[in-house]
């Protein structure tokens, strides 16, 4: 039986860190080509190695999601190297300041919104650019339970994965008519780097994991699981979809 993935071409934004590396190392796995991103060369080079013991072919390539020739540049070079782009999963981005809305500033509220909505609509532009001329392809974004909530301690992150959510039903609108299909995962609580810093720091994550029902925070394998579940042939009827993926945060 052949893997999922077989030889398809996969391109990961935030692939050196967190839920991007775990979708990362579970594509590869699954027989992916992959071109994976982030902004730290080391890193990458660290991916790359992980990544062709496991068998697959890989490429990094260095980028910035918020500066758009960077975003054009890695897509081109996706396809230059690889010839398409089967599956994209957009996973680079940050928690941005939080605070009360009072202490924001236009700073906090560009770096947010720059990472976030301004870097998944760069990838979004650049990825259905080249999947619209194919007419096939499969997006995947990064949301949040507070891409569809409230949390007065995190306004800028809150609203950009708001936004996240709103570029992923637009453009899956869009995609319809060039079969690609576009959808998001909504993580809770996730044991990455970023947890870390959000829950500010490893020794109050068993806190932040009583808030949950499942009692504890999730895995980033468990969040790459949706995510190649909604990248794969067993979701060609989902569009449009946001899959939370948290513990049962929100059946609450
Ligand atoms: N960990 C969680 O609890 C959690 C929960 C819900 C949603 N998410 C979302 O999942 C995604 C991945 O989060 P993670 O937990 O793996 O975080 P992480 O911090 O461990 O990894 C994120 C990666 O994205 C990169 N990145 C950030 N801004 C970038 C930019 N402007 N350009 C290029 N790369 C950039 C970082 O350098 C890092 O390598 C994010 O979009 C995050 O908002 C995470």
């Amino acid at each position: 039986m052949s893997a999922r993935f077989q030889d398809q071409v996969v391109l990961i934004t935030g692939a050196t860190a967190g839920i991007g590396y775990a979708a990362a190392v579970a594509f590869a796995r699954e027989g992916a080509r992959l071109m994976v991103s982030g902004r730290n060369i080391e890193a990458g080079k660290k991916l790359l190695t992980e990544l062709q013991a496991l068998g697959a072919q890989a490429e990094f390539v260095r980028a910035e999601v918020s500066d758009e020739s960077q975003v054009a540049q890695l897509v081109d070079a996706c396809v230059a190297r690889f010839g398409r782009v089967d599956v994209a999963v957009n996973s680079a981005g940050l928690e941005g300041q939080g605070g009360s809305i009072m202490d924001q500033t236009v700073d906090t509220y560009t770096s947010t919104f720059n990472a976030n909505a301004l870097g998944t609509f760069l990838c979004l532009k650049h990825e259905m650019r080249v999947m619209s001329k194919q007419k096939s392809g499969a997006i995947v974004n990064l949301s949040s339970t507070m891409g569809s909530r409230g949390n007065a301690r995190a306004p800028m992150y809150v609203a950009s994965k708001h936004a996240i959510e709103g570029f992923t039903k637009a453009v899956a609108l869009e995609g319809c008519q060039y079969n690609v299909r576009v959808n998001a995962v909504a993580p809770g609580p996730i044991a990455t780097e970023m947890l870390d810093r959000i829950a500010g720091g490893a020794q109050n994550v068993p806190a932040v994991a009583a808030t949950i029902p499942a009692g504890r925070v999730g895995e980033p394998q468990e969040v790459a699981d949706a995510i190649l579940f909604l990248a794969s042939a067993q979701a060609t009827y989902i569009m449009g979809q946001i899959l939370a993926v948290n513990g049962g945060k929100t059946a609450m």
